[in-house]
């Protein structure tokens, strides 16, 4: 089963953005994790579209758009435009989960769906054959840098227990918040895939050597 690195972007130096890009993908990473939070949905502000669209022009690393905000639907033609590979959205913050899914994938892009620590696996149960990925917050969204909560562990089996009998086998499942070397065992083991990881990665002055840690742990 591969693994896929995913540094989140929100970890990084803002004042050198384009180098930090570049460095992370020579140190290996294969996907660049971007939050975009708008201070209503979490109680934090990031950045959007137009720097999305300047890093995009920068690299081939697979762009995976987390977004945190409210009315994540009125983002989903200018991610596409922008190119981004997901689009993952927080199942919290949607009513019509099937129809964004729908508009999502309409629009070229793959539909992703994130679950809060506290939300359960079930809440998603009935859209899980028409998602590309599932995305597990191991932290409450809103900041980098906190503490992986270990009790989120168990949603890793259940969503994939659901892929399976929906026949999805092709979804990833992604986990956010807290990974390091001490916690990526833990998910991988559960059978996530797609390890999100800011201060793990983006803190880290020799990237090459966080990611292979990330990776061999
Ligand atoms: C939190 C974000 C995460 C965050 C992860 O709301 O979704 O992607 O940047 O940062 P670390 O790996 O430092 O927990
Ligand atoms: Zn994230």
């Amino acid at each position: 089963m591969s693994i896929y690195i995913a540094p989140s972007l929100l970890s990084a130096d803002f004042s050198n953005l384009k180098d930090e890009v570049k460095d992370i993908e020579e140190a290996g990473a294969d996907w660049l994790h971007i939050d975009v939070m708008d201070g209503h949905f979490v109680p934090n502000l990031s950045f959007g579209a137009p720097i999305f669209s300047a890093l995009r022009k920068q690299t081939s690393l697979v762009f995976d758009v987390h977004l945190m905000v409210e009315n994540p639907g009125d983002y989903v033609e200018t991610y596409a435009k922008a190119g981004a590979e997901y689009f993952t959205f927080h199942a919290e913050a949607v009513v019509h989960m099937h129809r964004l899914a729908e508009q999502i994938h309409k629009a070229g892009m793959k539909v992703g769906i994130a679950l809060n620590p506290a939300t359960p696996v079930s809440f998603i149960e009935e859209i899980i054959p028409y998602v590309d990925l599932v995305l597990i917050m191991s932290v409450n969204p809103g900041f980098g840098g906190q503490s992986f909560i270990p009790s989120v562990v168990h949603k890793i089996g259940q969503v994939k227990q659901l892929l399976v009998a929906a026949g999805n086998i092709k979804a990833l499942i992604e986990v956010d918040g807290g990974i390091n070397q001490k916690t990526a065992p833990l998910v991988k083991k559960e059978g996530a895939q797609v390890l999100v990881a800011g201060s793990a990665v983006f803190g880290q002055t020799d990237r090459k050597t966080a990611i292979q840690a990330l990776i061999e742990a």
